[in-house]
């Protein structure tokens, strides 16, 4: 499978997001990451739900809702109902993952979990058979523009490894700091989906950007 590029409109013009929306329609980007922040699991607050709907309205390409929310079983029928297509929860932040994998998945969405820095893969051994997606932070989630953490590399092949066991269909996405830089040794270890914030929407143009990325390491 190649690989899929993921805009986070975390880095867009907020003032300016149909027009941002529809730049990421017009270009080679495969879904659209929509990061969810709740000031309590991470220490800011982005935005919610009429946000993601408006969002939706506009968007042409699937929304990936990646959810740093305490207890997200709350709230995953309103991000369902705002055009959620997929969505990813915290291992940190969920008691019982399990259950909340299946919730996402009777809502209909791909369900997905993400992991901190800090937090092994082999965490996952246990219910990656259940999981569509894993996602791997490369930063500390919060904020975007950020160092990417080198760890990286070596929690992507760890997962790659634990998925070549259990469950080969995975999407192994990775988030934080990603450019053209990173991207093609990700994609070596076994990355296949890159979300990237700033390093498209700081480029001179972001259409080119992420073309770049979606054909970074790919010969
Ligand atoms: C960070 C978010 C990211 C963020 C990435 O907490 O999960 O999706 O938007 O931004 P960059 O690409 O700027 O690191
Ligand atoms: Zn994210």
């Amino acid at each position: 499978m190649n690989h899929l590029v993921a805009p986070s409109i975390l880095a867009a013009d907020f003032a300016n997001l149909q027009r941002d929306i529809e730049m990421i329609n017009n270009s080679e980007a495969d879904w659209i990451h929509v990061d969810i922040m709740d000031g309590m699991f991470v220490p800011n607050i982005s935005f919610g739900f009429p946000v993601v709907s408006a969002v939706n309205k506009h968007a042409t390409k699937p929304l990936d809702v990646h959810l740093m929310i305490v207890d997200p079983d709350r709230y995953l029928k309103n991000f369902k109902d705002a055009g959620a297509s997929g969505i990813t929860v915290h291992y940190e932040a969920c008691p019982h993952l399990h259950r909340t994998i299946q919730y996402i998945k009777e809502l209909g969405c791909r369900a997905g979990v993400a992991l901190n820095p800090a937090t092994p893969v082999a965490l996952l051994k246990d219910i990656i058979r259940d999981l569509d997606m894993v996602l791997i932070m490369s930063v500390n989630p919060g904020f975007g523009g950020q160092k990417f953490i080198e760890n990286t590399y070596k929690k992507v092949f760890d997962i790659k490894e634990l998925s070549f066991k259990h469950n080969t269909d995975l999407f192994i996405e990775v988030d934080g700091g990603i450019d053209t830089e990173n991207a093609p040794k990700l994609v070596i270890e076994g990355a296949n989906v890159f979300v990237a914030g700033s390093s498209v929407f700081s480029a001179p143009d972001p259409i080119v950007a992420i073309s770049s990325l979606k054909h970074a390491g790919v010969v």
